[in-house]
């Protein structure tokens, strides 16, 4: 079977050449957790931007897209030994080979930072938005769920790619739409290679110490305006209603019409 993609590729790979024509295999190991479980093998074959026919190791046999593709997949299927030989990459190729690259490298996983916080409140008849969003981590796969009371959310999420931030650190954010309910606990779930279970991140309704600060500094600002501008008003009603001193004389008697003048 290996010959026969070899070939496939060669005599493709000429026509590129002549005419232009595209063809691509790709063979991918996906796996984001530490002890391979969840490792899939996907074999793909792409002509001129379409895929016409894949393995995938979670299905076990080959799916065509194309008629070419569903009769390519149709003839391999039916061969015994090339559906035996496809089956064992999994284990034979992808398994075998990262299991032995681990220990060769140091571990490069990144904890992501991650932080949930509210989009949208909810005004009683439209759903409220939470957004968790994880950042800076490495490498880019990872799992983003949503639980309400201890159990996953199903409807209402959305999550936006994995999105390289050019440094080789990922960012991933994840949306949640839902109808409050009071008493009830919702978190942000996040499973990625660099933590050794799922960790999982409440959701605190309460602001964020940062907007408490803003808060405060706002209400302080405010106070002494309010300080400073009584304290100016009552100096300058006090000295307008004074005794004559040279120079204010003008003012004195305009500021006299304005506020004093019932003294006079
Ligand atoms: C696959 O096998 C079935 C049953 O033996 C046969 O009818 C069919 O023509 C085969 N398909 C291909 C594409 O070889």
């Amino acid at each position: 079977m290996v010959k026969l993609w070899i070939c496939l590729l060669v005599q493709l790979s000429t026509l590129d050449t002549i005419g232009g024509y595209y063809y691509e295999l790709r063979s991918e190991c996906i796996h984001s957790s530490r002890d391979l479980s969840d490792m899939v093998f996907l074999h793909i074959r792409i002509f001129n931007k379409i895929r016409y026919v894949w393995f995938n190791s979670t299905v076990g046999k080959f799916q065509g897209y194309t008629q070419y593709g569903i009769y390519n997949a149709e003839s391999f299927n039916n061969d015994t030994a090339t559906l035996e030989t496809v089956r064992a990459v999994l284990n034979d190729i992808c398994k075998y080979n990262v299991r032995n690259f681990y220990p060769t490298t140091d571990d490069p996983s990144v904890e992501p930072e991650v932080e949930v916080k509210s989009v949208k409140q909810s005004d009683g008849s439209h759903p409220a938005m939470l957004m968790c969003s994880a950042y800076s981590f490495f490498p880019k796969f990872i799992k983003v769920t949503w639980l309400r009371n201890g159990r996953e959310v199903q409807g209402g999420v959305t999550s936006t790619e994995e999105m390289a931030d050019g440094d080789w650190y990922y960012q991933v954010h994840s949306y949640l739409e839902y109808m409050p309910e009071s008493g009830e606990e919702i978190s942000c779930v996040v499973e990625h290679a660099s933590f050794k279970k799922p960790m999982s991140f409440k959701w605190d309704p309460s602001p964020p110490a940062s907007d408490k600060s803003k808060i405060a500094i706002g209400a302080s600002g405010l106070v002494l305006g309010i300080v400073l501008s009584a304290a100016g008003f009552i100096y300058y009603k006090k000295k307008s209603s004074g005794p004559y001193w040279g120079e204010d004389l003008p003012s004195r008697s305009s500021k006299n019409v304005l506020f004093n003048h019932k003294d006079i």
